[in-house]
């Protein structure tokens, strides 16, 4: 198990870099990522907000997920489009260059426009049943390597919510595969829909 021996390395540089030690990567992580980060940009959005359908927002993601989720795209642990190509060259050192500078971006916004209360409120009562904001936080602003999903895309949500119920997205741990089993696809919709838009 190369790989878990490799994210558990990783944590403790994740913790290194959460108190903001860019500065301290070698010098050819720093320029790699200088390079390559506008290309990132360009598909996840600039001010850490993406416009693109399908594309996941990226601002203020946890450093540690993102490191653990570059890792997995990279050694095909978790199938994505255009990420696992994306991914494949990056050194370890990169992978934590790009999660530092990610998790400084502003945190994106929720969905503006009316808001459907009934589906606000269904939503709020799976996310008690279920306990959701025990792992990623009141506010969904999550932790270590519980992903931000606060104002996350409707779309995107969806997806991954989908994928982890049906198998296609393996998480890390089997956190969302326990949490997802019960949830019906109605049920993912109300979620997301909540989650896209609370304040
Ligand atoms: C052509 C568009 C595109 C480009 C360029 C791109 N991404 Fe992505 N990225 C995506 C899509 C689409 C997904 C969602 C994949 C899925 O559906 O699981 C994603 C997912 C991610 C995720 C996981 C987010 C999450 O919430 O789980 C991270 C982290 C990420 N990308 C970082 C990067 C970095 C760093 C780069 C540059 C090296 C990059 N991306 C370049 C389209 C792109
Ligand atoms: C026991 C802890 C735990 C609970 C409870 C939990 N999650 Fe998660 N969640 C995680 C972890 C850990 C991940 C990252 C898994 C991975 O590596 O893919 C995650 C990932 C996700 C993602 C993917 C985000 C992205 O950027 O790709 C979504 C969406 C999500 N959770 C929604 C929910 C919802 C909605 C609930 C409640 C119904 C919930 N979670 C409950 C731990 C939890």
């Amino acid at each position: 198990m190369r790989s878990f021996a490799a994210v558990l390395a990783l944590g403790c540089f994740a913790a290194v870099l959460t108190l903001g030690c860019f500065a301290a990567l070698p010098a050819s992580a720093q320029q790699l990522v200088k390079e390559r980060l506008p290309a990132c940009l360009a598909c996840h959005g600039e001010n850490g907000q993406s416009q693109l359908e399908g594309v996941p927002s990226l601002g203020a993601q946890q450093a540690f997920y993102v490191t653990v989720q570059l890792l997995m795209f990279r050694e095909k642990m978790r199938l994505a489009d255009p990420m696992n190509d994306m991914a494949k060259d990056l050194t370890d050192t990169d992978l934590q260059g790009f999660a530092d500078i990610i998790s400084q971006l502003p945190a994106p916004q929720p969905a503006a426009g009316p808001v459907d209360d009934a589906r606000m409120q269904r939503a709020q009562v799976l996310v008690q049943q279920n306990r959701c904001n025990f792992c990623h936080l009141p506010n969904f602003v999550g932790q270590q390597n519980v992903p931000r999903i606060g104002a996350q895309r409707e779309d995107y949500l969806v997806k991954a919510l989908r994928g982890y119920k049906d198998n296609s997205r393996h998480g890390y741990d089997s956190s969302m595969a326990d949490v997802i089993a019960p949830i019906t696809d109605e049920q993912i919709l109300d979620l997301a829909y909540y989650i896209a838009r609370v304040k």
